[in-house]
């Protein structure tokens, strides 16, 4: 999935906005466009926009608590009226040539009714799928998930959910979904560190197997992938400057490695990349 368009962006042809919808010819996995907006006509053309460069799914940000989404009145902003999003969400199904899914949060309170309210209409007005962040607006990103509130959710609505919310490990992938009935569960953060934490979630549900991580050198040859896919699309200079928080990411996940966050946070080139990755290799005391 893409990070978060702005419908606006698209309508006003936002280079920044416009540069999110570019892919790379073989990048056949990345198959949704996720959209934020308010304005129902605005949104409906930017997922005709989306569908007509090649995504197969449309997925509308109803969870996002940054004030430049909420200003707008979108992301999260748009649980607490029900009657508004029914038309935005309305307009957006019936302009998208592909499925339309959306992702949301708990409200201000974990009892605040409207998210529940506002899933039930999501449903009933043809959202293919939803995702839930089960933590509220003022927890933002930390703190317990409220696996009560999510169940409830999964329980009133007849389309597929997902749990959304601290899942580091299978195991914790697992006991989200049993918690909660989800038919999935979305992994944010963890995965932006360990990737290869879908592959470990994928396998310990289907054979209930745990399988270690890549070695290093794997690891290192995989973020360098995701570096030159990044250079494809943005030239050199600007992709190194972008991925000094992908490549500090992946070191929070090992040990034994504290010495190289400080080039991890200065490359500028992909000598430099390849340059921290080999250094990495090379470190000993590898963790998980
Ligand atoms: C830096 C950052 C950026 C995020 N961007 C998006 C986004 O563009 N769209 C979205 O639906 N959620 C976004 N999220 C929320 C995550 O999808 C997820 O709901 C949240 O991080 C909780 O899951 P986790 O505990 O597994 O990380 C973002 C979260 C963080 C921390």
């Amino acid at each position: 999935m893409t990070p978060l368009i702005s419908a606006e962006g698209l309508r006003r042809g936002n280079e920044n906005t416009l540069r999110l919808l570019a892919r790379g010819a073989d990048d056949v996995r990345l198959v949704a466009a996720q959209l934020f907006g308010s304005r129902p006509s605005v949104v409906g053309e930017a997922a005709r926009r989306v569908a007509e460069a090649g995504f197969r799914l449309v997925d509308l940000n109803l969870g996002c608590p940054a004030p430049k989404v909420r200003k707008q009145q979108a992301g999260a902003a748009l649980l607490g009226d029900v009657g508004t999003l029914r038309r935005l969400v309305r307009a957006v199904v019936a302009a998208s040539p592909v499925p339309v899914t959306a992702k949301m949060r708990l409200g201000p309170t974990a009892s605040d009714p409207a998210p529940l309210a506002a899933a039930k209409m999501l449903a009933e007005e043809g959202i293919a799928a939803l995702a839930v962040h089960g933590r509220t607006l003022a927890q933002r990103f930390s703190g317990p998930v409220d696996t009560e509130a999510i169940r409830e959710i999964v329980e009133a609505v007849a389309v597929p959910v997902w749990a959304n919310g601290g899942v580091e490990t299978p195991r914790g992938a697992r006991a989200l979904r049993e918690a909660t009935g989800a038919a999935g569960v979305m992994v944010g953060r963890a995965a932006v560190r360990r990737p290869y934490l879908i592959n470990q979630i994928e396998i310990y549900e289907a054979e209930g197997r745990e399988i270690p991580p890549p070695s290093r050198a794997e690891l290192a040859e995989a973020i360098l992938f995701h570096f030159d896919k990044a250079a494809d699309l943005d030239g050199e200079e600007r992709a190194a400057r972008q991925f000094r928080k992908h490549l500090l990411a992946y070191l929070k996940a090992a040990r034994g490695v504290k010495e190289l966050r400080p080039r991890a946070a200065r490359v500028a080139s992909g000598a430099d990349v390849e340059a921290v990755l080999q250094a990495w290799v090379d470190v000993p005391d590898y963790g998980s």
